[in-house]
């Protein structure tokens, strides 16, 4: 993450100083916890960030408002809705309110479409540090099987888009693909993004295969945190492996820094 040091000191040297802000609506805990390590980031880098924190109990309307008010704002390049929001609000609505040059999640639909049709564009954070975790142990995804375990927005249907840009064979799985297990044992590559603790074991998996947890479950009445791959029994198989905590999540929030970076240069080069 520190070689993004010099990106900073270029767009500070140039008048700029990049600026993220984060909205979190209510007080979910790990929300807590995530937006902490993303305003950690920015500080260790340089990167100004700012954190809105509004009550569980603010009506819609007025979310948006301030939404649209960090649009306009010149001094904000980026702008992130931490998720999950709280019962009652319409998701997609809120992040399809944050404008595509601030949306540093790639959530709103031209950002995904861009992304879908590959456009030059934001590429999202999860997806975006997967690969370069590869490209980092020199895996190249070329010709190789790649499964994708989940199909959420935020993980399995756009690491599938990446991993396919990068000439990967790639099968998307989820909760309701019959014998799981005979398709992830296929896998040269194994991405898991379907949160649930412990749902790929070592019998699942390809001897050597290189595997990728994103998964962050707690479960129930345990503090630690699980992947969606039982660690314990894939270690031996797999040729390399994620731990959770400590793997994709790293990566995400320098992504994230990544994102907030290239959101801030393209207003110079307007
Ligand atoms: N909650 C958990 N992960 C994320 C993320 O990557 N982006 C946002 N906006 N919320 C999250």
């Amino acid at each position: 993450m520190d070689s993004l040091v010099p990106r900073v000191e270029s767009l500070i040297g140039r008048g700029l100083t990049p600026h993220l802000t984060v909205i979190v609506v209510g007080d979910d805990p790990a929300s807590q916890v995530y937006v902490k390590h993303k305003v950690k980031a920015c500080q260790r880098l340089g990167i100004r960030s700012s954190v809105m924190r509004l009550p569980s109990s603010v009506p819609e309307s007025e979310l948006l408002d301030h939404i649209d008010r960090l649009n306009v704002d010149p001094d904000v390049h980026a702008v992130l809705v931490q998720l999950p929001l709280p019962k009652g609000f319409d998701e997609g609505r809120v992040v399809r309110r944050v404008d595509p040059r601030k949306d540093v999640d790639v959530f709103h639909p031209v950002n995904a479409g861009k992304l879908l049709l590959g456009d030059p564009g934001l590429e999202p954070c999860t997806p975006k540090g997967i690969v370069a975790l590869l490209d980092g142990i020199g895996c190249d995804p070329a010709g190789k099987h790649a499964v994708v375990v989940g199909r959420s927005n935020i993980v399995g249907k756009p690491i599938a888009l990446l991993l396919l840009r990068r000439n990967a064979t790639v099968t998307v799985c989820h909760s309701r693909t019959p014998d799981l297990g005979a398709i992830t044992r296929q896998a040269d590559i194994l991405v898991a993004a379907v949160g649930r603790a412990g749902l790929i074991k070592g019998d699942m998996i390809k001897p050597g295969a290189t595997v990728i947890d994103v998964g962050v479950n707690r479960v129930d009445g345990d503090k630690k945190l699980y992947g969606d791959v039982d660690f314990d029994s894939a270690v031996s198989v797999a040729g390399a492996i994620t731990p959770v905590p400590g793997g994709v999540g790293p990566m995400t929030i320098a992504m994230l820094m990544s994102n907030t970076l290239e959101a801030a240069e393209s207003c110079l080069t307007l």
